[in-house]
């Protein structure tokens, strides 16, 4: 099946051979910019990125992104726009798509309000984090993955941690490109019990909270946050977290080969130590990087 998609949701609705596709034009493009040569596939398209909640990488990387593609961007803080005093999405929406908007990025808190967007706008849609999913950055984590290992199929991720938005796209990708995912986390903290029923439909997702479980022949170690975006602050969460730490006791469980993953913005001491993310086997800034070629992949196929 040729790639049919308008948005960029969730991935729950993409196959296997759309995810290639994207990490696919993801290595062409990185090569084409690398080498200086052209590729504006989308000049004179504009992208609106509306942010609901603070970024670093998922701004940069889409600002840069469509500008390499020949477009532009418009930042839009929901502070400052109608949609932070109330406006709804789906006026937002409707307005946006009469200004001859191409595409739009959001970050914002509910899946609903983009699945809403996406309905009544009329223009793709990509997800550029909500509390549960995290798509662009499972794409990026797999192309990091894939260029360190030359493969996809068979390889082994342990996520340690906060079972979160990152963690549910991890074993939606994860699942439907043949990895085994296995996530380790404390009573309490495992990711959604829905989400993960739906990734294990597509492949090896197991939720454990026994490290030497998840550690064995791992090729990929990966945490996140202790706190996400919108999270309350709560002791007893790092009490429960702190065991499940990335530090170099548990890498020397792990094979040298393993590499470390993180989406970042990282908090040392709490759910990374300094040693492993500073460390040799981090690829932490290659995964930051990665986000800008797997973003120009997706906006390519979708607003083109
Ligand atoms: N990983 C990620 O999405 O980073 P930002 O919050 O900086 O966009
Ligand atoms: N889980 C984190 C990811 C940040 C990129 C959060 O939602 O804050």
């Amino acid at each position: 099946m040729p790639f049919n998609h308008k948005h960029l949701l969730n991935l729950l609705d993409y196959s296997k051979d759309d995810i290639y596709e994207i990490l696919n034009l993801a290595v062409t493009l990185k090569k084409k910019q690398f080498t200086g040569k052209k590729h504006e596939l989308l000049a004179g398209k504009t992208l609106a990125m509306i942010f609901a909640k603070s970024s670093t990488r998922t701004r940069v990387s889409f600002e840069q992104g469509i500008k390499q593609l020949g477009g532009s961007a418009l930042f839009l803080s929901s502070n400052d726009i109608q949609l932070g005093r109330g406006e709804t999405i789906h006026d937002t929406a409707k307005t946006l798509a009469r200004y001859g908007i191409d595409g739009i990025m959001i970050r914002t808190f509910k899946q609903s309000d983009i699945e809403e967007l996406a309905e009544y706008g009329g223009m793709p849609v990509i997800n550029g984090l909500t509390d549960d999913y995290h798509p662009c950055q499972a794409l990026a984590d797999m192309l990091t993955i894939y260029e360190n290992f030359g493969k996809l199929d068979g390889i082994k991720l342990a996520y340690f941690g906060d079972g979160n938005n990152v963690t549910h796209s991890l074993m939606i990708a994860g699942a439907k490109l043949g990895l085994e995912v296995v996530v380790c986390s404390p009573n309490g903290y495992e990711p959604n019990p829905e989400i993960t029923k739906k990734a294990q439909k597509f492949g090896n997702v197991t939720v454990t909270t026994d490290i030497d479980t998840a550690i064995k022949n791992c090729d990929v170690l990966y945490t996140d946050v202790f706190f996400s975006m919108g999270q309350e602050q709560s002791a007893a969460k790092v009490k429960a977290l702190m065991p499940y730490q990335v530090n170099s006791a548990i890498m020397a469980k792990a094979s040298k080969k393993a590499i470390f993953l993180h989406c970042l913005p990282a908090h040392r001491g709490e759910e990374v130590t300094a040693e492993v993310i500073d460390g040799t086997q981090s690829r932490v800034f290659d995964q930051a990087e990665n986000r800008l070629h797997a973003q120009k992949a997706v906006m390519a196929l979708l607003m083109k």
